[in-house]
């Protein structure tokens, strides 16, 4: 099979790396891809927006899958085009991306087919008074999000009336988030812990891949600025079979359901954000992809061919068969560039991943590019050092990737010191 990746991160990276297994791989191109992925496949310089130039390469390469990677192509029509020309693709339609790209729509959802989440209300750019009305009189914590895409950044956690409406203020009247913010959804703070949980489905059928744990916020013990994740870990004691269980009931099977009756059937990677809560487990956000840096530690705990599963949730008819969880366990930990998820430099010499040679680490590319053939940093999150074990030992896979992330050097590189902790007090 001929094989179009679309993405640059370390998400594609990650899913690159579980392709080239396939025993059914003939050719994979990436595009645009990073010089993690180069080694893997071919890259292939397109913008990833412009879907006629994606569709007229698929075409003439005669591609057989595509693999949409992150939101923005998806949330573009990239996939629809795409199935208009009889390309098939992993990845959902453009309707169905809704559940990521409006909030109101997801909620909506959730609340005509009883999907537990946080109790909600939404208010439009024209309702600034009528929103402010209801913040003077609501209980703290309250959540303000914007309804559109905001790369991560659209949720302000507000402790008070004074913090809610300088929110409010900076949504609707700055446009801090431009048209993304002309509609916000004001919710509920949810208390609890936090769990990542994936579902490759052709719509119907799903096969969930084992649970993860993101590490958002820039410092330890999760302080400071909302990222897009500094680290995961994979698997997350905390999600018990009885929880699984619980989320396939209670979030995925009639999540599932509500799209396909709502005329939207939903192909590809359902990614639910979960808060467990003393009241169950409850949807904090849903995305219609793989999450980053989630994949990058979740991926390699695969046995079985990872593309004969996303060839047959693109077809509508997942085989969960050739697939499963191989019971080991893994740690990434993101080197980032210090100064993000604010401003940061770029261009600074990597070294390093040449002298870690042991097989249980993987680092994938996320943020470098190759300057006069030398590996330099070229964004914030810049390489996830993932630990790989075959048993389930999430210990000894944090202490495996720390003492690998020690060897990695980059003028401002900066790092969390305490990813997977939680999964050791939990234990
Ligand atoms: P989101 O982009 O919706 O995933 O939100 C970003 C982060 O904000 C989440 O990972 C949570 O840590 C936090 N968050 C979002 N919604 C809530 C909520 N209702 N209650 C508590 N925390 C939330
Ligand atoms: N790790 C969060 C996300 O992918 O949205």
């Amino acid at each position: 099979m001929k094989v179009a990746l679309i993405g640059s991160g370390g998400r594609e990276h990650a899913i690159a790396y579980k392709l080239i297994d396939s025993k059914n791989l003939e050719n994979l191109f990436i595009i645009p891809g990073n010089p993690g992925t180069a080694k893997l496949g071919t890259n292939v310089d397109l913008n990833i927006n412009d879907n006629q130039a994606i569709l007229e390469f698929c075409k003439k390469m005669q591609i057989d899958l595509v693999v949409i990677g992150p939101e923005n192509p998806l949330v573009n029509g990239l996939s629809d085009v795409l199935r208009a020309n009889s390309v098939k693709v992993f990845g959902p339609s453009l309707s169905a991306a809704r559940i990521e790209s409006e909030k109101t729509f997801a909620k909506g959802l959730m609340k005509k087919y009883g999907i537990p989440t946080a109790d909600y209300i939404e208010f439009n750019s024209t309702q600034y008074n009528a929103a402010i009305e209801f913040l003077q009189t609501a209980s703290y914590p309250k959540v303000i999000k914007a309804d559109g895409l905001a790369a991560g950044k659209g949720v302000i956690i507000c402790d008070s009336f004074g913090l809610a409406q300088a929110a409010l203020d900076s949504i609707f009247k700055d446009k801090i988030f431009g048209k993304s913010g002309d509609k916000i959804v004001i919710e509920d703070f949810l208390v609890g812990e936090e769990a990542s949980i994936f579902a490759i489905t052709d719509g119907e059928k799903y096969f969930l891949l084992p649970s993860a744990q993101d590490h958002k916020r820039i410092g330890d013990n999760d302080t400071g600025k909302n990222t897009g994740g500094m680290g995961a870990y994979s698997p997350a004691p905390i999600v018990t079979k009885k929880i699984i269980e619980q989320v396939e009931k209670e979030i995925i099977v009639p999540t599932l359901n509500a799209l396909k009756n709502e005329g939207c059937v939903f192909t590809g990677c359902l990614y639910c954000g979960l808060m467990l809560t003393s009241d169950g487990p409850k949807v904090v956000e849903f995305n219609c992809r793989f999450g980053d840096p989630e994949t990058q530690a979740v991926l390699p705990l695969l046995n079985g061919d990872f593309l004969d599963l996303l060839y047959s949730a693109a077809i509508g008819s997942l085989s969960r068969d050739s697939i499963q969880y191989n019971g080991g366990s893994s740690v990434c930990i993101i080197a980032a560039s210090k100064g993000y998820p604010d401003t940061y430099y770029t261009g600074y010499r990597i070294s390093g991943i040449e002298e870690i040679e042991d097989p249980e680490i993987v680092i994938f590319h996320s943020g470098t590019k190759l300057q006069a053939n030398r590996l330099v940093t070229n964004g914030g999150r810049v390489l996830g050092v993932t630990s790989v074990l075959s048993n389930n030992d999430i210990l000894a896979a944090q202490q495996k990737a720390y003492r690998a992330i020690q060897k990695i050097k980059f003028t401002d590189i900066y790092f969390r010191t305490d990813i997977a902790s939680k999964a050791l007090k939990i234990k």
